[in-house]
């Protein structure tokens, strides 16, 4: 019963009759405007996108969308990821839900959304940021039932899949042994980045990435970010031997993130010779 709900899977002789462009000059660059239109990237062409979308929550990069808006703002982007998405190409998306009175569950409006778009649902990782928090229970309620207010410690990263749950072309896997253990695990305990330190509000921690990026893709695979911020998903990418793609409507994001990517470039070259 519930397959109705979900896309059906193509078979594997399907995927790999979809042709996938090489790897083009619109890559291992970023584009300073929405993605809501990638027209730079061809069809069928990215092994991962991997994001964090704007929350809407009045850090200095948001518009302050109603719900509405803003979920149409990430239909949109979800059309394009999945036009250029590669048969059995990944969609990761980290999202921490908002509020309290209402709780607003965006990871729930996000499951609908790409699932209606045809994305198959492969799983969702806890990312615990942190062990325990100081900080804020509602005033009145300290120790009593009358309110009492959830912490959270975690976000979500929830991985979708174009057309197949399994890749159809071959490629060099590069993650080791204990890593691969911990990535198949739901729960990811991995420090968040400082925005101070980035100098953007939400940047990802490097090591998030770089995990998502050995767990779902091959070594030269193209991996793309169309809410790049601060870049961190490209100096992953770089770091990981894939190429990367990113998108961002801020342009001194866009010279953030280039000037991280020219460091992780010249770091990569220093350890080499
Ligand atoms: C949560 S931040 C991403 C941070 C990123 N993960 C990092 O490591 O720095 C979201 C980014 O989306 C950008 N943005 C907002 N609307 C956009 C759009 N329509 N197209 C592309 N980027 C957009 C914002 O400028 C912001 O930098």
């Amino acid at each position: 019963m519930h397959k109705d709900l979900f896309s059906k899977p193509l078979l594997e002789k399907e995927l790999k009759s979809i042709f996938v462009p090489d790897v083009g000059d619109w890559a291992d660059k970023v584009y300073n405007h929405s993605s809501e239109d990638m027209c730079n990237i061809p069809d069928n062409s990215v092994a991962l996108a991997v994001t964090s979308p704007p929350y809407n929550a009045s850090k200095d990069y948001d518009n302050n969308l109603t719900l509405e808006e803003y979920l149409g703002l990430i239909k949109r982007v979800g059309k394009e990821v999945y036009r250029v998405l590669r048969p059995g190409g990944r969609y990761a998306i980290n999202i921490a839900n908002l509020g309290r009175k209402p709780y607003i569950p965006l990871h729930a409006f996000f499951y609908q959304i790409h699932i209606e778009q045809g994305f198959l649902p492969m799983g969702e990782i806890i990312w615990q940021k942190a062990k325990g928090a100081s900080g804020s229970t509602a005033w009145g309620s300290w120790m009593s039932a009358k309110s009492p207010r959830l912490r959270d410690l975690h976000e979500y990263i929830l991985i979708f899949t174009k057309q197949g749950y399994t890749r159809p072309d071959k490629g060099k896997s590069d993650i080791k042994k204990e890593e691969f253990m911990a990535a198949t695990l739901s729960i990811w305990e991995i420090p968040p980045e400082s925005a101070k330190r980035i100098g953007h509000p939400a940047p990802f921690p490097v090591a998030l990435i770089e995990r998502l990026i050995r767990l779902y893709t091959y070594k030269d695979d193209v991996v793309l970010d169309p809410f790049l911020g601060s870049g961190t998903s490209a100096v992953a990418a770089i770091n990981t031997n894939r190429h990367y793609v990113g998108y961002d409507i801020d342009k001194n994001y866009i010279k953030l993130s280039e000037t991280r990517i020219a460091k992780a470039l010249k770091e990569k070259m220093e350890k080499l010779f």
